[in-house]
């Protein structure tokens, strides 16, 4: 630390005045010298110092700190060559050298330093934004889906609404509200995934017929998709999952077979095209009366024979009928009312447009398959 030095001065008419340093002095940081002088292994002791804290400089602030603080106008390098004129006039030049290198020095480092800073901040990777981005492809519905959407499209056309129901059911709604026998196969724990006394996944849509007229008085016009489950081995036809749309139609006037059958004409020609013909098979479910299977003409040979539909010409599409009186009883309708029903597999008619033979490839998950069908 510097001794503050203080004089005396007979100035101005030989008043005694009293001087201070000027204050910028006096304000300065700490000066480095002793005896007003330092020696040239201090110099170089603080050159090591000011050195190794530039070269820690992390950043340009940092840097730019350490510029100020040894060659800036109030720092050690000004300082000291201030001290200079203190020093004995026989080693002066060597002083002055001494100071010239230190300033040749730090500025060398400061400038080494900036650089160096400059380019770790410049990003690593350029990245050029008027680059149009990478493609990554548009999503498509998936099959399964397509037909729920299209199929819901064409009823809502004709005045149904969309019904919904959960796929935990009781087995009121799935199996007695439906007319189905307390010892009917179908609902043997082999079969149907159940969950407690009298709560099971259902196996069938049919179960949200009876929520619909529970909820709501005659007419009735619904459909409704949804997922199923039964204890099915998996294979190429089966899944113990899949999805089923249902359909209803109660009226207190009379609804005819010949009903169902324009209705789901209408529906095939706009879902498979305009060609297509439709035909009723008797059959039997618990909660239609008469019950009919429907088959749509093969698409692939158009009804002339082919392997798709065994030589037949035909293919099953779905089950269907008039509605059962005992069933309009269950929920507590006019056993006087009229209805159809009907209930179609969704996969088998997504399998039967797009010509999938292994229902398992629906629901692989592969994209390099359903791709196909975008
Ligand atoms: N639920 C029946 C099944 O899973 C399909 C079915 C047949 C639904 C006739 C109906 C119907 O609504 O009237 O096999």
């Amino acid at each position: 630390m510097a001794p503050e030095r203080h004089f005396f001065s007979f100035g101005n008419g030989g008043a005694l005045r009293y001087h201070s340093l000027p204050r910028a002095r006096k304000r300065r940081a700490p000066v480095f010298f002793h005896d007003d002088t330092m020696t040239l292994s201090e110099i170089a002791a603080k050159q090591a110092e000011a050195l190794s804290e530039i070269s820690a400089a992390a950043d340009s602030v940092a840097i730019e700190a350490a510029r100020v603080k040894y060659l800036g106008r109030n720092g050690l390098l000004p300082a000291l060559m201030k001290g200079l004129r203190d020093v004995p006039p026989a080693e002066k030049p060597a002083f002055g050298q001494a100071l010239n290198a230190l300033r040749g020095a730090l500025s060398a480092a400061l400038e080494e330093r900036r650089a160096a800073a400059e380019t770790s901040a410049a990003p690593k990777v350029s990245f050029d934004f008027s680059m149009p981005g990478s493609w990554r492809g548009t999503g498509a519905i998936h099959p399964v889906s397509e037909v729920i959407e299209e199929t819901t499209r064409i009823f809502a056309r004709l005045g149904f609404t969309v019904a919904d129901g959960p796929d935990i059911e009781t087995e009121f709604n799935n199996f007695d509200a439906l007319n189905t026998a307390k010892h009917h196969p179908s609902r043997d724990a082999r079969d149907t995934f159940w969950l407690g006394p009298e709560l099971l996944l259902r196996t069938q849509t049919s179960p949200v017929q009876i929520r619909a007229m529970l909820a709501k008085k005659p007419p009735v016009r619904i459909i409704n998709p949804g997922r199923c489950y039964r204890r099915d081995t998996t294979d190429a036809t089966h899944a113990a999952n899949f999805h089923q749309i249902e359909g209803l139609y109660v009226d207190v006037k009379p609804v005819s077979l010949a009903d169902l059958k324009s209705t789901l004409a209408h529906f095939a020609r706009e879902m498979m095209g305009q060609s297509v013909q439709v035909r009723f098979r008797p059959h039997f479910f618990p909660f239609t009366e008469p019950s009919v299977e429907v088959d749509f003409t093969c698409h692939v040979c158009k009804g002339r024979g082919c392997a798709v539909c065994k030589q037949s010409g035909w293919i099953e599409v779905m089950g269907a009928g008039i509605v059962d009186t005992r069933v309009f009883e269950k929920v507590g309708y006019d056993p006087e009312c009229y209805g159809y029903a009907f209930g179609m597999g969704v996969e088998r008619i997504a399998m039967i447009k797009h010509g999938v033979t292994d229902l398992r490839m629906l629901y692989g998950g592969d994209l390099r398959y359903l791709r196909q069908f975008l």
